[in-house]
């Protein structure tokens, strides 16, 4: 790897940003649903300064979301999402990222930062303790299907996040929703 330069977040950038979260993480199981351009978008119009890329002479290796503020709380801030190329990994440029994100939040005025980690996620784990980060409160989601689907497969476009992003958004304007 060549030598690595971590930058603000720039227009030119989201597509590979775009990309890379896509590759990263699985948008079809929680917490990585809202995954999306509109998710990039919030933390970037709210917090540009909070929001950063890793990148070297090949192209992106890596970036991190972050903004004020988390659950209603102004003072919180909220370090969303973070994800490197393999190639990138286990040599610190997430670390660069979380204390470039969190350096951000802090000036800002945040009085604490949350992350959430899924419980399978051990890499992330070990990366926010080395981090400053410290567990604190364990949510479990609890899910009970509906009887009526029978199968995991099929044609659910109702479930496809940007189907129902675009649904969301015709109903909040008062337009046809997409079928
Ligand atoms: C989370 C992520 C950014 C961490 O970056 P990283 O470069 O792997 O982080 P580091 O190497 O600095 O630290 C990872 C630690 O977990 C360990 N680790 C790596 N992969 C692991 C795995 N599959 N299982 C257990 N431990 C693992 C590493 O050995 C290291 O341990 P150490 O702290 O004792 O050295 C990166 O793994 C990633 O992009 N993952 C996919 C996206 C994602 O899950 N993002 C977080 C949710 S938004």
């Amino acid at each position: 790897m060549s030598e690595v330069e971590i930058l603000p977040l720039q227009l030119p950038h989201l597509d590979a940003v775009l990309d890379l979260g896509y590759r990263s993480f699985d948008v079809k199981a929680m917490p990585y649903t809202s995954w999306s351009l509109s998710s990039v978008a919030a933390h970037w119009d709210a917090q540009p300064d909070a929001c950063w890329i890793a990148r070297d002479e090949e192209g992106l290796l890596g970036f991190v979301l972050g903004s004020l503020s988390y659950d209603e709380r102004e003072d919180w801030g909220y370090l969303e999402w973070i994800a490197l190329e393999e190639r990138a990994r286990g040599l610190g440029v997430a670390s660069s990222l979380v204390e470039r994100c969190c350096a951000a939040l802090f000036a800002a005025g945040a009085s604490r930062i949350i992350t959430d980690v899924e419980s399978g996620n051990a890499a992330s784990a070990a990366m926010m303790r080395r981090n400053g980060f410290a567990e604190k409160v364990t949510v479990t989601l609890f899910v009970r299907p509906n009887p009526r689907e029978h199968t995991a497969t099929g044609s659910h476009s109702a479930q496809d996040p940007a189907r129902s992003r675009l649904r969301r958004a015709a109903r909040a304007s008062g337009g046809t929703p997409a079928t």
